[in-house]
């Protein structure tokens, strides 16, 4: 009996489809304060498969472990393990206490460690930082969530809907390690939060279900040959600063000549 050793390389394009103009998704959900429309069906490598009437034949499933397998690097990486600052950052669908198309008649807000950030009206953070305005921003964003609680339990108390709305961001020194933990809450709805941060890559060393444990879950995560994410996205927002480096390299550039004012 022979033993086929099976390498396989599969590119899978996971995707949302709209029968509309995805931009009206956005814009409407802007507009009503209520939930961006639901995508009418999801594609694998642009086929809906087949629970959706319109795939093309023999479009067949695709076995999780294989999906498991993409994600790792396909070499050994060299993962941080000296961490220098921990992040625990609990992310939820919240209210506003204005009415909207939302639930109740409200509409929908979000936050993250209870703030749901409210951009700077006159001035934008990476000027305030390079210019050294103060009062654009706070520094003050909490490392983990102010009250701790059941954050995947079901039935959570009313007083979890409105969040703060503020300014405070993260503020960091050049070149440390940084975990950042982020926790799903039940806190209105649980969902799907795909997560993207700009100008920095970022390991996924693990992923789970229900609350964090600080204790047993970092013993599972793949500080190996994680993947390495460099965009995903989603419609909560926070600031990191990331302070200047020692050297010119190291440093935020001057604004472009035509930067549009922003001013209001
Ligand atoms: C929410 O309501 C309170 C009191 O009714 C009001 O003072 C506050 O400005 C409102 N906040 C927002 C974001 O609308
Ligand atoms: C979130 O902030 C609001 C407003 O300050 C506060 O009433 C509420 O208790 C906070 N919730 C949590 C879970 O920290």
């Amino acid at each position: 009996m022979g033993l086929a050793i099976l390498s396989l390389s599969l590119t899978l394009r996971i995707c949302e489809w709209w029968t509309m103009n995805v931009m009206d998704i956005e814009a409407n959900a802007i507009k009503t304060g209520g939930e961006p429309m639901l995508s009418d069906a999801y594609t694998i490598n642009g086929q809906p498969g087949d629970f959706y009437p319109c795939s093309r034949q023999g479009v067949g499933p695709i076995a999780p472990a294989k999906v498991k397998f993409l994600l790792r690097s396909p070499s050994p990486q060299s993962v941080p393990t000296q961490i220098d600052t921990h992040l625990v950052i609990a992310a939820s669908v919240n209210f506003l206490n204005t009415s909207g198309a939302g639930p109740f008649g409200r509409r929908f807000a979000a936050s993250l460690n209870n703030v749901s950030f409210v951009p700077p009206a006159s001035v934008d953070i990476l000027q305030a930082y390079y210019k050294g305005i103060n009062g654009v921003y706070t520094t003050d964003f909490p490392e983990k969530p102010p009250k701790g609680f059941d954050y995947t339990g079901k039935d959570l108390p009313g007083e979890l809907l409105v969040p703060e709305f503020g300014t405070r961001a993260v503020v960091l020194e050049y070149n440390v390690d940084v975990e950042m933990v982020l926790q799903g809450t039940n806190v209105l709805a649980s969902d799907n939060h795909p997560m993207h941060l700009h100008g920095y890559g970022f390991y996924v060393v693990g992923w789970g279900f229900g609350n964090f444990d600080s204790r047993d879950g970092p013993l599972g995560y793949n500080l190996v040959n994680p993947p390495q994410e460099r965009h995903q996205m989603w419609g909560m927002s926070a600031v990191i600063v990331v302070k200047d480096g020692a050297d010119s390299e190291t440093k935020l550039l001057p604004p472009p000549h035509d930067l549009p004012s922003c001013s209001v």
